[in-house]
């Protein structure tokens, strides 16, 4: 894929010192491919390394947040998730130095909504839900999720999410204290970014201590994260996500009677 069209896949925009990142793949519901992860991640290294990025917002063009992984991808990751575009791009998202603030427009799937979980600020349109139906596509969860969710909104509702496959609707997740405020689809967008140049007007240095203060000590999360990328390995590699991924392409149910054989 050329640069060209990888930015067009994922728009950049800068101003005020906020850095604005778009999924741009609304016929394929925004599913994310490596490039585009490989774009994503090139563009928070550079927002992290240069001082006029203040505050970084993702957002997305279309119907949808993201539809997550692209399947045909997952299909061709035989040998894992270790050293791919999503693992850095995940790496990237949860060591990120900078505010980060999200304006989720429609449902956010499988990463989409794992990657909420490490912004400072979410705003969500009514038409906006959550999901991580991992365990569908026979795969486990990423990003810190498996445990910042139950922390975050108590293992209950974390196993319908997680395990049940749920999707949460928004106004239960700005209940749940996943988003901030959920906000009309046409208003979303400049909300978000309105909040996002009011974090980007503040002290840098004391936002950046205030952020890192209220993650906590990073250890544990990262050796979560670990645990989750050696477990998904493995399931990628596994009959169950296989048939799951053949089954969406094919537009059919999933059969997981032999996988389990
Ligand atoms: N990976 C690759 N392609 C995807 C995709 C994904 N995660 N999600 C959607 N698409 C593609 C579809 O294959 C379809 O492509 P086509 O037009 O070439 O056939 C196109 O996007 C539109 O999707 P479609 O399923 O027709 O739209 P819909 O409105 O009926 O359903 C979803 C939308 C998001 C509910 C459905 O596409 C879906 O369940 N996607 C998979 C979500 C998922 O499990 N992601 C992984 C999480 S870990």
């Amino acid at each position: 894929m050329t640069q060209d069209l990888i930015l067009i896949l994922i728009l950049i925009h800068e101003a005020d010192g906020v850095l604005e990142l778009r999924f741009n793949r609304p016929e394929k519901k925004n599913a994310i491919t490596g490039a585009m992860y490989d774009a994503l991640t090139a563009a928070l290294q550079d927002a992290d390394a240069r001082p006029a990025v203040r505050a970084v917002l993702i957002a997305a063009e279309g119907d949808m947040f993201t539809a997550g992984n692209d399947i045909k991808d997952f299909l061709a990751m035989s040998g894992g998730l270790a050293s791919t575009p999503a693992s850095r791009f995940i790496h990237a998202i949860a060591t990120f130095g900078k505010p980060l603030v999200a304006a989720v427009n429609g449902p956010a799937i499988g990463v989409g909504t794992t990657l909420l979980l490490h912004c400072d600020l979410v705003y969500a349109s009514p038409e906006a839900s959550l999901s991580v139906p991992f365990v569908d596509l026979g795969l486990v969860p990423e990003a810190g999720s498996s445990m910042l969710l139950p922390t975050r909104v108590g293992f209950a509702r974390a196993a319908a999410l997680l395990l049940l496959g749920e999707p949460m609707d928004a106004e239960t997740a700005r209940a749940a204290g996943l988003v901030n405020a959920v906000v009309p689809a046409d208003a979303l967008r400049d909300h978000a970014r309105a909040k996002a140049r009011k974090l980007a007007a503040k002290p840098p240095g004391a936002l950046a201590a205030a952020r890192a203060l209220m993650r906590g000590e990073p250890s544990a999360l990262h050796a979560q994260m670990r645990l989750e990328s050696a477990a998904f390995s493995k399931a990628l590699q596994g009959a169950e996500s296989r048939e799951a991924f053949t089954a969406f392409l094919e537009r059919r149910a999933p059969n997981f009677s032999a996988a389990a054989e």
